[in-house]
């Protein structure tokens, strides 16, 4: 036996709910083990980074649900992060913002840059970097508070604006980028959770942009929503590309097609394979990554 196969065999890592076995999922093709580790097919730096992750591993305990992972996010692009359930997904982005830091047992490990800055560095304050790099969940979480409070909390805490008639302005304008303006002017008052599912999503997108960020992170933004609702928050992706970098998670190949420039193939915490959305649906080079996107698993 090879070194190499050896080396893959030993490191088959037990991820996600079920081996691979139990997953049905095929044996695992070439994952290209180089030694100890392996390696991403594409490139996956940028020419024009906002975001450097190098050599990421996250662990949950004795979980190591991100294995070496490097992705450099580029200004003014939209990132598909695709893969089966339990590859990792959800795990990456949330190291972008040091959102794992709220989870006890998970430990993260490598370089993230965000402008060239440290992330993990002693001076890095971890209120403002969640404002720079943003999220969006899965399932719309407005605040139990007013439309305008919502948008307004996050320029309240970080004294964004100087008076009222400032903030009225920052609020406005979110909620005109995150195109529910016209919806909502005249129900500032009422509460964010009494809009509609889509609406919700669209006020935690304003309330987002709101703070400036340069980064929107957005975990299955759309699953909750319906077609209609989904294509409004589809609209906005591609109108915020034009002042943000954006990071979305989906398990819709078809959303991650028309939304986004690049797109990045997780399989059990190994980022296999990035490159422009066009190559990777068209003409994957990782088996793994063509398996998924054909249907053969996932
Ligand atoms: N808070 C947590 N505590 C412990 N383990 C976790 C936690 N979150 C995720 N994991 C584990 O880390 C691995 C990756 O999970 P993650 O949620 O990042 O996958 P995902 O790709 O986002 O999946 P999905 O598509 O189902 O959302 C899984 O094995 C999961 O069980
Ligand atoms: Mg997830």
């Amino acid at each position: 036996m090879s070194q190499a196969t050896k080396v893959e065999k030993d490191t088959v890592p037990q991820v996600g709910a079920g081996t691979v076995e139990e997953t049905s999922v095929p044996a695992a093709p070439d994952i290209r083990v180089v030694g100890d580790t392996y390696r991403t097919v594409g490139d996956y730096t940028s020419a024009n980074p906002v975001v450097r992750a190098r050599n990421v591993d996250v662990f949950y305990g004795d979980n190591h649900a991100i294995q070496n992972v490097s992705l450099d996010i580029g200004k003014n692009q939209v990132i598909s992060l695709i893969g089966p359930s339990g590859c990792g997904k959800s795990t990456f982005i949330r190291c972008l913002n040091r959102m794992n830091d709220t989870i006890d047992i998970a430990r993260v490990h490598g370089e993230i840059l965000l402008d060239g800055e440290d992330i993990h560095a002693r001076r890095m304050d971890v209120v403002m970097l969640r404002a720079r790099v943003g999220m969006v969940f899965q399932k719309p979480n407005p605040f139990p508070k007013s439309v305008y409070d919502n948008v307004a909390y996050g320029p309240r805490i970080h004294g964004l604006a100087r008076n009222r008639q400032e903030l009225d302005r920052i609020v406005r304008s979110s909620l005109e980028r995150a195109g529910l303006w016209t919806e909502v002017k005249d129900r500032l008052d009422e509460p964010g959770t009494g809009l509609s599912g889509g609406q919700q999503q669209r006020l935690c997108i304003a309330r987002t942009i709101a703070v400036g960020p340069e980064v929107i992170l957005m975990d299955e933004p759309c699953s909750a929503l319906d077609p209609i609702a989904t294509a409004h928050i589809e609209d906005l992706i591609d109108e915020l590309k034009k002042n943000f970098a954006i990071v979305i998670v989906t398990h819709s190949m078809q959303q991650a097609a028309r939304v986004s420039q690049r797109t990045a193939y997780f399989h059990l915490g190994r980022l296999i394979e990035v490159g422009d959305t066009d190559q990777i649906f068209t003409n994957p080079q990782h088996e793994l990554t063509e398996d998924y996107i054909t249907g053969r698993f996932g």
